[in-house]
């Protein structure tokens, strides 16, 4: 939306198979390509074909993506050096000049939209919807990071002071970010944390999820065709163990900025705060969610129902906005249980090449053998209410996950957040409202939540009470748009700063006052 005429897609029309069929005919073309990438450092990099990791297709394990060589402890900190050197003079840059590269990435990322969709398709297992919304945001968020770092960083703040004295107050980059990115968001998220960064005047090291790397080494291909110096944003594919040691653990590394599960971001901000006389570090981490909606007997069942399906089962269920925890009225919840029922069985879980697909595959076997242990737990105690069939020849090689919905007694039953299209449905009594709120707020979580009611002072009210990032009021509850719904939650969710909201290269920023005696 920061663009002339580029509408952001949110809701895209299945049926109109015209939109998609010239972008389906250049997807095809790279459809086969099998990828040999690596790490893109400020130094050059030798073949082992020792650390070379092979990439499956999540909807057909026998499919090879191609072959990532992932980067070693030593290039990472070699990586780490080139990134401290090379900040004095990112960080002197002219912001004009650091935004001018990041919208040329947004323009180029346009112009290989198909390309960079079939990635997205091959490697994360996306939906062609799904990848037409992905790299639009992440064309947003060039757009939109430029246009802010422009206005924050361009003039400094002049203050009032006595006669005699200036004040003014300037921004300036911070040093070294790790960013650390996942895979369900391989473009958008890699793309809008790396470009944050590094328009704020931070050197970046881009450490991309080990399922995506593919996709990432392209998009950091087209920021240096954009005109990004090499060493000011690096890319090192590899694992936590090896590559995210190294980041977290070096005392020159200024902030992190991270996307994924909760765990991992207190393991982050412990190796960060465990650094000897290192400054202190910034952590902006968004992380997982137990997001919840709740629906009053107001609500109309076949709206809250198509919110549903798109806030539990869109792209698998695997984004963190995701809904997994709905709360029924009593009143209306055998209704709604109904509509919901023969929706889910409406829905094709398939090929998510295919333009008919509803729902794609989870990502990786790991994923699929943990929902799967959810799933089969919960059916074991009588709990299940609606399932997607599953068509029996998708089993075999592909990582696929049918759409289910169980009933459970309350949020605090889950453990953890199940990353993946499984929803949990909890009745319950108009008297027990505030009982319900006090278990989502204590339940830790702050990221998404969802209210369908016709009652405005009922739904105002929760929307007050609940302590989360994102609220949204009679609509599904995924599909934050940059610059419409800043985007991060709190608590176990993150440390809050908003993606695509005006404050959030302010946690990229230092801020220096200088005073002059006139
Ligand atoms: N930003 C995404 C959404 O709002 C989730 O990560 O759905």
């Amino acid at each position: 939306i920061f663009g002339p005429g580029r509408p952001n897609s949110r809701g895209v029309n299945l049926n109109v198979r015209s939109q998609y069929q010239p972008l389906m005919d250049e997807m095809a073309a790279s459809m086969e390509k099998e990828h040999r990438v690596g790490p893109l450092l400020a130094f050059e990099v030798a073949d082992d074909p020792a650390s070379q990791h092979a990439v499956a297709s999540p909807y057909d394990r026998r499919k090879r993506v191609g072959i990532v060589q992932w980067t070693s402890a030593e290039q990472a900190a070699r990586a780490v050096d080139a990134a401290w050197a090379a900040f004095p003079r990112w960080e002197s840059t002219p912001v004009a000049e650091r935004a001018a590269i990041v919208r040329r990435l947004g323009d180029l990322m346009e112009a290989h939209m198909a390309e960079l969709m079939t990635l997205c398709s091959r490697e994360g297992g996306k939906l062609l919807t799904d990848g037409v919304d992905e790299i639009k945001e992440a064309v947003d968020f060039c757009r939109y990071y430029a246009m802010k770092a422009e206005e924050l960083f361009g003039q400094p703040i002049t203050l009032p002071g006595p006669t005699g004295e200036s004040n003014q107050l300037m921004l300036a980059g911070k040093g070294v970010f790790a960013a650390i990115s996942p895979w369900n968001f391989p473009v958008a998220i890699f793309c809008g944390q790396v470009v944050a960064a590094a328009v704020a005047g931070n050197t970046v090291l881009a450490k991309p999820a080990e399922q995506t790397s593919i996709v990432a080494h392209r998009v950091i291909e087209l920021l240096y065709e954009a005109g990004m110096p090499r060493d000011v944003v690096q890319l090192l594919p590899g694992d936590g163990p090896t590559v995210g040691s190294v980041l977290t653990s070096d005392p020159r590394i200024t902030g992190v900025v991270f996307t994924g599960g909760t765990d991992t971001a207190q393991i982050i901000n412990r190796a960060l705060a465990a650094r000897e006389g290192a400054a202190l570090p910034t952590l902006i981490a968004e992380t997982g969610g137990m997001n919840a909606m709740i629906v009053d007997s107001t609500a109309l069942p076949e709206q809250v129902v198509a919110d549903v399906i798109q806030s539990a089962f869109q792209s698998a269920g695997q984004r963190c906005s995701a809904l997994r925890v709905l709360y029924l009225q009593e009143e209306v919840a055998d209704r709604v249980i109904e509509i919901l029922e023969g929706a889910m069985n409406e829905l094709r879980v398939a090929d998510p090449r295919d333009l008919g697909t509803d729902v794609g595959p989870v990502i990786d076997e790991d994923a699929r053998r943990g929902l799967g242990a959810h799933i089969e737990r919960l059916k074991a105690e009588g709990r299940l209410v609606a399932e997607t069939r599953l068509d029996p020849r998708l089993t075999g090689d592909g990582t696929f996950v049918a759409p289910v919905a169980f009933e459970i007694d309350g949020i605090e039953a889950l453990e953890r957040e199940q990353f993946g299209p499984i929803l949990h449905i909890v009745r319950y009594r108009a008297s027990e409202i505030d009982r319900v709120i006090e278990s989502i707020n204590g339940r830790g979580y702050g990221l998404t939540f969802g209210v369908h009611s016709r009652n405005e002072s009922f739904a105002d009210e929760i929307a007050q009470k609940i302590r989360v990032g994102n609220v949204y009021v009679n609509r599904n509850i995924i599909g934050a748009v940059v610059g419409v719904q800043p985007f991060g939650g709190q608590g176990l969710s993150g440390t809050g700063p908003k993606a695509g909201g005006p404050h959030y290269l302010l946690r990229f920023a230092t801020e220096k006052t200088v005073t002059v005696n006139t």
